[in-house]
């Protein structure tokens, strides 16, 4: 728990200093920084409220949570408008990014919910009056949901440390005598690895070799089965004609249900079930899913461990470690200086203590590595550097595991991940010494 407390609060951190980096690039707009503003307002409240918990009645309960929500909001749209305007590499309008018009309108309707939210307050004492848009709330679930699709062939290339639970987990999977084998599931905290794990058993060699049907779907907190029924299908049938394929979409949910339930037991197949929120998803999925009379296999990946004791504890559990301070560091390297591979290319001492220091700060945790890696591989001195180690440690260490810290850090990733490679390659010198 302890470690995990670490973890969370680093990623915090992290997601903190992205928001604080939108201020620095130019053509920021007047309403992100008024929103910025109100969000520090926000926060302060909500700190304040933590502390007098109880205190108010439901009245200030219901403000509380109002204000949560927006405060989740002006966050969203301030780390979308900051990762992209990182992530473009340059210093990009804000008016010329793609989508820009969207979150553009987004941020005027949040600034004027917290006008509408501060006048009721200022009215009514602690009544609150605002209502929210439908259509506003499915954007940023939307944009929450494709920002965390897994697909199964895009690979990490440089994995470290997963050997042996990679073992581990083929061995059970390919394990015939053993019926306890059916249902493996692999749960931890976000950005522990789960998925990592999943795409690289998926991929190994022998269970390609062992099993005769393949389907990785993302199930997502807003499981949508019919999309997830389709898609096991379509991909457990090898290569579907167009006249398949319109067949299985023209199907009612009770016929593809039953159609899903009999190829898993004809054939032996292998399915992964990507991020599993709740029970209550298994309950929707579970009549295509057959759990009897079938040599086909689930591997279930979810932040929430409790899935195991609902679908069927006598399932397989494998929870991942956190990364060794080995790994670890070999994992930063290589995501913070993207040349370090090149034969020339040494890593300046005062880089590498910094960097050992801000690492030990994520406590294995692959996700928070992986976005300070990113995050400091396009800061080029060594003034920048400190300022962001002084940053990280100027904190207690306190908190709890928070969903949200990891759903951040995993939205700074997609986006580093699509910076063009090599576009800037980072001078490792401190910032006081004279390039020759
Ligand atoms: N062993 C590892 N070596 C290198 N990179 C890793 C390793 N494990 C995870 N990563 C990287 O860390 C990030 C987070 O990992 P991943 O998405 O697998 O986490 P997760 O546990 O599935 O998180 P979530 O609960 O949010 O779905 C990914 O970018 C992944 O490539
Ligand atoms: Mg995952």
């Amino acid at each position: 728990m302890m470690v995990e407390s670490v973890v969370s609060f680093t990623v915090e951190r992290l997601g903190d200093l992205l928001i604080e980096e939108a201020n620095l690039l130019h053509g920021v707009s007047d309403q992100i920084k008024k929103l910025q503003i109100e969000l520090k307002r926000m926060r302060c409240f909500l700190r304040d409220a933590d502390r007098k918990q109880g205190e108010g009645g439901e009245t200030m309960k219901n403000w509380i949570s109002e204000i949560r929500k927006l405060a989740y909001d002006a966050e969203d749209v301030i780390e979308i408008y900051a990762i992209k305007v990182a992530a473009s590499g340059s210093m990009i309008p804000f008016y010329k990014l793609k989508h820009a018009h969207k979150v553009g309108n987004k941020i005027i309707s949040i600034n004027s919910q917290i006008s509408d939210i501060t006048r009721s307050l200022q009215t009514y004492g602690l009544t609150t009056t605002t209502t929210r848009d439908n259509e506003e709330s499915h954007f940023a679930l939307e944009t929450q949901r494709q920002l965390r699709w897994s697909y199964s062939h895009v690979a990490e290339e440089f994995i470290v440390g997963l050997d042996e639970d990679i073992k581990q987990v083929v061995e059970w999977l390919i394990n015939q005598e053993d019926q306890h084998c059916q249902l493996v599931y692999i749960c931890g905290m976000g950005g522990l690895g789960k998925t990592t794990l999943a795409k690289n058993v998926y991929h190994y060699s022998s269970i390609r070799r062992h099993f005769e049907g393949f389907a990785w779907v993302y199930v997502s907190q807003q499981c949508k089965k019919r999309e997830v029924w389709e898609g096991i299908l379509l991909q457990l049938i090898n290569s579907p004609t167009k006249e398949e394929r319109d067949e299985i979409r023209n199907m009612r949910d009770e016929e593809l249900a039953k159609k899903l339930y009999k190829v898993q037991q004809e054939k032996m197949c292998l399915i992964i079930l990507d991020d599993v929120w709740s029970n209550e998803t298994w309950d929707i999925l579970s009549p295509a899913l057959p759990l009897k009379s079938t040599k086909s296999k689930i591997v279930f990946t979810s932040r929430n461990k409790g899935i195991s004791s609902h679908v069927d504890p006598k399932g397989l559990l494998h929870e991942p470690g956190f990364l060794s301070a080995e790994h670890s560091l070999a994992l930063f390297q290589k995501k913070a200086f993207p040349s370090k591979d090149d034969p020339e290319f040494t890593i300046c001492s005062d880089f590498e203590r910094l960097g050992r220091d801000m690492v030990a700060k994520c406590a294995g945790l692959p996700l928070a590595i992986i976005v300070l890696g990113g995050l400091l591989a396009t800061k080029e001195t060594i003034n920048e550097w400190e300022k962001i180690h002084k940053y990280i440690a100027s904190y207690l260490i306190r908190g709890d595991v928070h969903e949200r810290q990891s759903r951040l850090a995993e939205k700074v990733l997609f986006h580093l991940n699509m910076r063009p490679k090599g576009v800037k390659q980072r001078r490792m010198l401190p910032s006081d010494t004279s390039v020759a």
